[in-house]
């Protein structure tokens, strides 16, 4: 049995997901067309970006677009809280369970708290990192989540380009995970996951793929061409993983 398989049935190595990113979606209908679209395409994720233009200089989604896009799609969505004190404010948005809600370690005084809130919905909660942050930070919340996002660039803007040390905070993220016996704790990614980025950032130790104008919503393709190449390129960074 070849390395990878062995990697993947050990489960050393979670399965990839892709999320793509909401607010890169043409405007209003065409969205939802899109939406369904990706539906066919195996999606499995919706990442949704809210934005209170205080944590982060940008508005992004409210709460009524998070319950609209609910109506629209049965595809769990992966709600990035870029908001600050979200703790205060999760009842706003109606969780789910299944859904992923991510707090930002750097957006509250009681992360802990709002980590465990989230959890008391029977959602998954994650813990979100912007690029200077660094991974002392969540040490003592490992046991309070199921996935970290790892924000790959300065959050609050699609379009922007990678912040190179964070393929090497993705690695040492992983690192610190199964060394804690945490392997099961996913890694998102979020921000120019491109397909060259996908790669690196596959083989480095990520998980869960935020994609929005750099891959699934580049001009260079169809919707259904750059999901195929988002997937080969993440089955690249897979191989590359393997022969480390
Ligand atoms: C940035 C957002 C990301 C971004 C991803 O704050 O959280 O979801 O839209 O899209 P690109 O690929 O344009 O970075
Ligand atoms: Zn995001």
């Amino acid at each position: 049995m070849n390395k990878i398989l062995q990697e993947l049935i050990g489960g050393k190595m979670n399965k990839a997901i892709i999320s793509p990113s909401i607010m890169c979606l043409p405007p209003w209908n065409n969205g939802q067309d899109t939406i369904k679209q990706m539906e066919g395409l195996g999606i499995s994720l919706l990442h949704a970006d809210v934005m209170d233009g205080v944590f982060v200089p940008n508005f992004m989604l409210g709460t009524d677009s998070i319950k609209h896009l609910r109506r629209l799609t049965s595809i769990p969505l992966d709600i990035h809280l870029m908001i600050e004190n979200p703790e205060e404010k999760l009842p706003w948005f109606d969780i789910r369970e299944n859904e992923y809600v991510s707090i930002h370690a750097e957006s509250t005084r009681h992360l802990q708290k709002a980590l465990a809130r989230v959890r008391e919905y029977g959602a998954r909660p994650m813990v979100a990192l912007n690029p200077a942050t660094p991974l002392v930070m969540i040490e003592d919340v490992l046991d309070d989540v199921d996935a970290v996002l790892l924000m790959s660039v300065n959050p609050g803007f699609a379009g922007q380009k990678l912040v190179p040390h964070v393929i090497d905070k993705i690695a040492r993220l992983r690192e610190m995970l199964d060394t804690n016996g945490k392997s099961d704790v996913l890694i998102e990614v979020d921000g120019n996951v491109s397909f060259e980025n996908a790669v690196k950032m596959r083989a480095a130790g990520a998980d869960i793929f935020v994609a929005g104008t750099s891959s699934l919503f580049a001009k260079t393709g169809t919707l259904a061409e750059n999901t195929q190449k988002l997937w080969n390129c993440i089955s690249e960074g897979e191989k590359q993983r393997c022969l480390r």
